[in-house]
């Protein structure tokens, strides 16, 4: 009897190597005690949200004997939020025009992701994206009859190998999808690469007749190291969407709270926004959650401490340089994506050299990107200096 469809029951068997080594982290933790395990598989964030998300949170709860008070509300979400979110995000992405009815309130950046394709994809189109990338993507492209079509970044910096782009692009381009600051690598695109990017596109959709969106997922803009800046994409392309989340900056992951922000010089700005609001419903969603929110009008602004996150960037990096690990230093997000040592492809037998030494790491396959691996670093400092031992002896094992 078949339970599953085919493709669902494939996507189990093959997809998840985050989920494999959750998985075997439990074993682990069991077997030798969790304080011996070295667990840098998952980017959960583990700080504390900031005071204003217990605030927030007593003061809804004063409001919660209203009625609707929870009640269903504009599939966009609150205009009072949405206003909020404008005001800040016109500043953060450069553009003054930007305001409400350019947003659409979403479970997550994923659900913005999801809403986003559902709107634009017909079947069969492509949406290409810089390797290593974020391995939902494949299916949240899938979901709506798209196909993914990775194109490998430069391995020794991990910036957009704009060259690659343009040689993928097609009619079947319906997308460019970027991520800055990036999982799994950490890079963040310079303006050079972005505008260089944008003209890129300008020309190919003058040749196709069809505008290609440039997509920006930015859950870790808040999270940047050394002063380094993002520099915004609504001002450089106008078919341009940013997509982003408060699971990061407000540590609010399990609150499914994100947005999708079309560009206002879109000539057909209110069209693809009603498109948004509509599959935003029909996908299920119906809207981001009320008390999500809620807390994000309060909270918008404040955010985790980044320092914490320094200190540990700084932590692995001493590990993995005394290991001798070679990687690109990341100037943002919580995640190193180094390279398997001796310069080997065979990332799951390095993972698996790891796993022995109880340290747990994703294999660049499950980002498409074989040769390298991922640590989320949003684990505490002492795990993280504790873990540097068992580097050293896993690449001694590893490389014989
Ligand atoms: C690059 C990237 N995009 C999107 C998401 C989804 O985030 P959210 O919790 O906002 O749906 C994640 C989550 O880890 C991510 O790393």
């Amino acid at each position: 009897m078949r339970t599953l469809s085919k493709q669902v029951a494939n996507y189990i068997e093959h997809s998840s190597w985050i989920r494999k080594m959750f998985e075997a982290g439990i074993v682990l933790k069991q077997q030798y005690g969790q304080d011996n395990v070295y667990d840098f598989s998952l980017g959960n964030p583990d700080l504390a949200p900031p005071k204003a998300v217990a605030d927030g949170l007593r003061h809804i709860a004063d409001q919660a004997a209203s009625p609707f008070a929870f009640g269903y509300m504009p599939n966009a979400g609150y205009l009072d939020v949405r206003q909020t979110l404008a005001a800040h995000l016109a500043r953060e992405q450069e553009c003054p025009e930007l305001g409400p009815d350019h947003i659409v309130l979403t479970c997550g950046a994923a659900g913005g992701l999801n809403a986003l394709f559902k709107a634009v994809l017909e079947p069969g189109d492509e949406v290409i994206c810089p390797a290593p990338y974020f391995v939902e993507y494949g299916f949240y492209v899938a979901n709506h009859g798209g196909t993914l079509k990775p194109v490998a970044c430069d391995s020794s910096t991990f910036g957009l190998d704009l060259e690659g782009i343009g040689a993928a692009l097609c009619e079947k381009t319906r997308a460019v999808l970027i991520n800055s600051p990036n999982n799994p690598t950490g890079q963040v695109y310079s303006r050079e690469e972005l505008d260089r990017l944008a003209t890129l596109l300008k020309a190919h959709t003058r040749k196709v007749g069809r505008p290609v969106y440039l997509v920006s997922d930015e859950p870790y803009r808040f999270l940047v190291y050394d002063n380094e800046v993002v520099p915004p994409v609504l001002p450089r392309y106008t078919h341009s969407v940013v997509v982003g989340s408060f699971s990061k900056s407000l540590s609010l992951a399990g609150e499914r709270v994100g947005y999708v922000a079309v560009n206002p010089a879109m000539e057909d700005v209110s069209t693809l926004v009603g498109g948004l609001i509509l599959t935003n419903r029909i996908l299920g969603f119906v809207n981001a959650p009320a008390i999500g929110q809620k807390l994000l009008g309060r909270a918008l602004g404040q955010g985790v401490d980044l320092g914490v996150y320094d200190k540990r960037r700084s932590a692995m990096a001493k590990v993995l340089d005394d290991a001798r690990i070679s990687y690109v230093m990341p100037k943002g997000a919580f995640y190193f994506f180094p390279r398997v040592p001796g310069g080997s492809l065979d990332d799951t037998g390095f993972v698996n050299a790891l796993m022995k030494e109880n340290i747990l790491a994703v294999p660049g396959s499950g980002f498409g990107f074989p040769g390298g691996f991922r640590l989320a670093f949003c684990v505490p400092e002492d795990v993280i200096v504790r873990s540097g031992e068992a580097f050293k002896r896993a690449v001694d094992a590893y490389l014989g």
